[in-house]
């Protein structure tokens, strides 16, 4: 189902109340809650909203557990560009996450170990339950994590080359396309699917063209986001410039 907000702020303020209410309901059971998380300006005020939730109103991020879509290969974790900053900057410094629970892929291994790791990764999350919740945006070439086009629906964790247009998109985190790097190790499209409940975030005209794509398209490897219309656990949460273009 695709759900249409006034703007991003009321759509994150949503988004933010649902995985709070995850939180507290696994709380209240003496369980984890497992949370796949989302990097990228999309989910900047949901972040935002969880760490005034945790100040405010005493939301505690003790019994959760996080698992990020994906890191840049290769990328060094104290690097500004790295989604380990990002993450520090916007939601992990600022609750009571125990850094033992965060699992965000390593952008320092060498070749050689990535293959083992990634495995690692996915048994970790089927360890940990799978996730209660699945934050996505969306890459304009329609892309989940960086499952670019060409990403088959069964894919797990491992390194993929980003598309050239994803390169571009962030170009300027990087002052300069030929800073970012070529690679990503990502959560794969099946790697996602192992999530309980997916929620799909896009703001702004820019998203409008594959907004339309990914929701209208038939299911094709070529738009790799099409792979949510497979699942009844999707939520397509969009601002009303990025639904514009939905018929
Ligand atoms: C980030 C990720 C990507 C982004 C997508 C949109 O962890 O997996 O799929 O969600 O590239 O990026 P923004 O939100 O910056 O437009």
């Amino acid at each position: 189902p695709v759900k249409v907000f006034p703007d991003k702020f009321s759509a994150s303020k949503r988004v933010a109340h649902r995985i709070a209410d995850i939180i507290n309901f696994k709380s209240s059971k003496g369980e984890n809650a497992v949370l796949g998380l989302a990097t990228g300006q999309t989910p900047v005020e949901v972040y935002a909203e969880l760490v005034r939730m945790h100040r405010e109103e005493g939301l505690s991020f003790k019994n959760v557990i996080t698992f990020n879509l994906d890191e840049y290969y290769p990328m060094n974790p104290t690097s500004a560009q790295s989604y380990v900053a990002f993450m520090k900057h916007h939601l992990f410094d600022h609750v009571d996450i125990r850094p033992e629970n965060i699992n965000i892929p390593d952008g320092t291994l060498n070749k050689d170990e990535i293959h083992d790791y990634c495995l690692k990764y996915e048994n970790r999350i089927t360890e940990a339950g799978g996730m209660d919740i699945q934050i996505l945006g969306i890459g304009r070439t329609g892309h989940i994590g960086f499952n670019e086009p060409g990403s088959a629906p069964n894919s797990g964790t491992r390194l993929v080359t980003l598309d050239d247009l994803t390169r571009s998109d962030a170009s300027r985190e990087f002052g300069g396309k030929e800073n970012v790097p070529t690679k990503a190790i990502t959560m794969g499209i099946g790697t996602i699917f192992k999530a309980r409940e997916i929620m799909l975030l896009a703001w702004n005209k820019k998203k409008a063209p594959i907004i339309k794509r990914a929701v209208e398209e038939k299911m094709s490897g070529d738009v790799p986001a099409t792979y949510l219309q497979m699942s009844e656990n999707v939520e397509f949460i969009l601002d009303e410039d990025a639904a514009s273009e939905l018929t």
